[in-house]
């Protein structure tokens, strides 16, 4: 079982070559491999990590695929609502996936998922993407590709979520780029990569522009929509769905619904899901490929469609109100065969007080060979007992006594200037800076000490690694005094120091779970989002 889209077949017969998997992404519309056109009814299903709204720093989080109990459980209450596909927020790469992925699969549901976890994830105020969010972001490709009813992943969940953190998209985008390169090496067949944005009117076409311009092989296959903006009884034009219709017309990969289902105004329970009809009807159709409610689970935040307790799961009154509303829709369905794309990529933002992210250039891939390469050859390095919560101070010093020694490891998104470590993870770049700082006080003993905190080693260039330290040397020394452009692109450094936070869990309106990252001492980021507000922003 398995979907596809038009540009898998196109592409390939174009090309004249029917195996190969497909370079380019075009067109809008999902297809089942038989070419039938495919719209995602979905449900969000994953359990909230922590109770809604409590931030305690807790990374841990319930992989909704590894337990087959509740698979057992649920995917019959799944199957009776017509829910085709389920999104996951956080699943462990580790785990084992194939009993919930064979219930899944015996009931016709495919599984999209996202691909980091709370303490992994591309933290909007202090975005990287480094080979530590980079091998859990393959980790979960792996795992998670050889069950074919995988559609696909979200790099990124709402991190951009206003004008005050657009350089994350960046990030992101580098995220999308290296998965979908991951997936073309690694795996035999279709799966997609794409992003899921909440609705800030600020940033709502430069972000939907961004994802999807440029070079395709760096865009996003598909763009989630997490929206909130139909509250019971509405309509297209009351709720603004008639202008997101309007606005994604012309956008060149399929758009769905990542999320939906406000909640107001009576709680879970009192959801009528109309725009579930709406959802499926011609207006939508053409532009939407159907979508996903939040959520299976009731819990604090109060979008459940089911109440669980222990071994079992009774469904409220707003199961029975959405299994109604499924039961009904018949969205008329386009055939591949007659289905001719016809719309092309957007072009990128451009520079603004909203928008600081330039396109065309993105962070470099992350490349742990070329970071280990760099830290055997360094001189000066954290000592074993330096606790990851001390590196903060040691970066300010240095960066801010010698900022040129801190070149190499920062990106900056507005000129598309990174260094070539940028991508390494934060002990590798605290090794970096330090030794750079080092060096720069003509190797004096006492410039490698840090109150012990930082150590003398002999430093050993293997010669295999030589030709790379030596193109990534060249990139820094640049990147020290660009102005815009270097050091991004497929392969170099990309993101500075520490990971995560605002991470896909929960990613319902009430978002509690955030992670603490290594470096992010003390921050506590708790998203209240106004969504559900009813408001028609638009
Ligand atoms: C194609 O496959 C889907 C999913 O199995 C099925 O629902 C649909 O009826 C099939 N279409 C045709 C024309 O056989
Ligand atoms: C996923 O992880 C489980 C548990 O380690 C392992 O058994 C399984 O082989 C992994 N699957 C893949 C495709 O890596
Ligand atoms: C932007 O989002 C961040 C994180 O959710 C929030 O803390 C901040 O208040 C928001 N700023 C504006 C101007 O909305
Ligand atoms: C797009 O990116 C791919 C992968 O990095 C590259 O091979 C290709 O040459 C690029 N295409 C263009 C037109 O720059
Ligand atoms: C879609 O149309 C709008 C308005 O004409 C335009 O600004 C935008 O660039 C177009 N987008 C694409 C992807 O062509
Ligand atoms: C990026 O570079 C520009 C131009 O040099 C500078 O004004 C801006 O402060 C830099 N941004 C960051 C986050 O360092």
């Amino acid at each position: 079982m398995r979907v596809t889209t038009a540009s898998l077949v196109s592409t390939s017969l174009l090309l004249g070559q029917a195996s190969a998997l497909p370079h380019y992404h075009e067109g809008t519309k999902f297809f089942y491999e038989n070419g039938t056109q495919f719209y995602m009814k979905g449900v969000a299903y994953q359990q909230e990590s922590a109770a809604g709204g409590a931030s305690t720093g807790s990374t841990k989080y319930t992989d909704p695929l590894a337990n087959t109990a509740a698979c057992k459980r649920d995917v019959p209450l799944l199957k009776a609502l017509n829910t085709n596909t389920i999104r996951t927020y956080a699943v462990d790469p580790d785990a084992d996936h194939s009993e919930c992925m064979k219930l899944l699969d015996d009931a016709g549901i495919y599984v999209i998922s996202d691909l980091s976890e709370p303490s992994l994830s591309i933290n909007r105020d202090d975005p990287k993407w480094n080979v530590d969010l980079y091998k859990r972001y393959t980790g979960v490709v792996d795992n998670l590709s050889k069950y074919s009813n995988v559609i696909g992943f979200f790099a990124g969940n709402e991190v951009t979520n206003n004008n005050t953190n657009t350089p994350a998209s960046a990030y992101v985008k580098a995220a999308v780029r290296d998965t979908k390169a991951y997936i073309k090496t690694n795996v035999n067949r279709w799966m997609g990569v794409g992003y899921a944005a909440n609705d800030d009117p600020d940033i709502r076409a430069q972000i939907a522009y961004y994802f999807n311009c440029g070079n395709q092989s760096d865009a996003i296959d598909y763009w989630g929509y997490n929206i909130y903006e139909w509250c019971g009884s509405s309509t297209l034009q009351d709720s603004g769905y008639d202008k997101q219709i309007e606005f994604f017309k012309n956008y060149s990969v399929p758009v769905f619904f990542a999320e939906y289902g406000c909640n107001l105004p009576n709680g879970a329970d009192g959801r009528i899901f109309e725009e579930t009809t709406a959802l499926y009807e011609k207006e939508m159709t053409d532009v939407f490929s159907g979508g996903i409610v939040y959520m299976y689970f009731e819990e604090a935040n109060d979008y459940g469609l089911v109440s669980v307790k222990g071994s079992s799961a009774s469904t409220m009154k707003n199961y029975d109100a959405l299994k109604t509303r499924m039961a009904s829709v018949a969205p008329s369905a386009t055939a591949m065969d007659s289905y001719k794309p016809t719309n092309s990529p957007a072009s990128c933002p451009e520079l603004s007080k909203s928008w600081a992210v330039k396109g065309g250039t993105l962070p470099p891939t992350p490349d742990s060979n070329l970071c280990d390469c760099m830290y055997s050859s360094l001189s000066c390095v954290p000592a074993d007992s330096t606790d990851a919560k001390d590196y903060g101070a040691i970066f300010n010093y240095i960066c801010g006594a010698a900022p040129a020694a801190c070149a190499g490891i920062n990106g900056n998104t507005t000129t598309g200037v990174y260094g070539a470590y940028s991508m390494c993870n934060p002990k590798q770049q605290l090794g970096y800076v330090l030794d750079q700082y080092y060096q720069s006080q003509n190797s004096a003993k006492d410039a490698c000490d840090f109150k012990g905190k930082a150590v003398l080693k002999s430093g050993n260039a293997e010669s295999k690694c030589s030709s790379a330290l030596s193109s990534a040397s060249s990139v820094n020394s640049i990147a020290a005094t660009a102005t815009s452009d270097v050091g991004g692109g497929t392969s170099g450094g990309s993101a500075g120091a520490a990971t995560s936070s605002n991470a896909a869990v929960a990613g319902g309106p009430m978002r509690g779970l955030f992670g603490l990252g290594e470096l992010a001492v003390g921050l506590y980021v708790v998203v209240a989002m106004g969504v559900g507000a009813g408001m028609v922003l638009l």
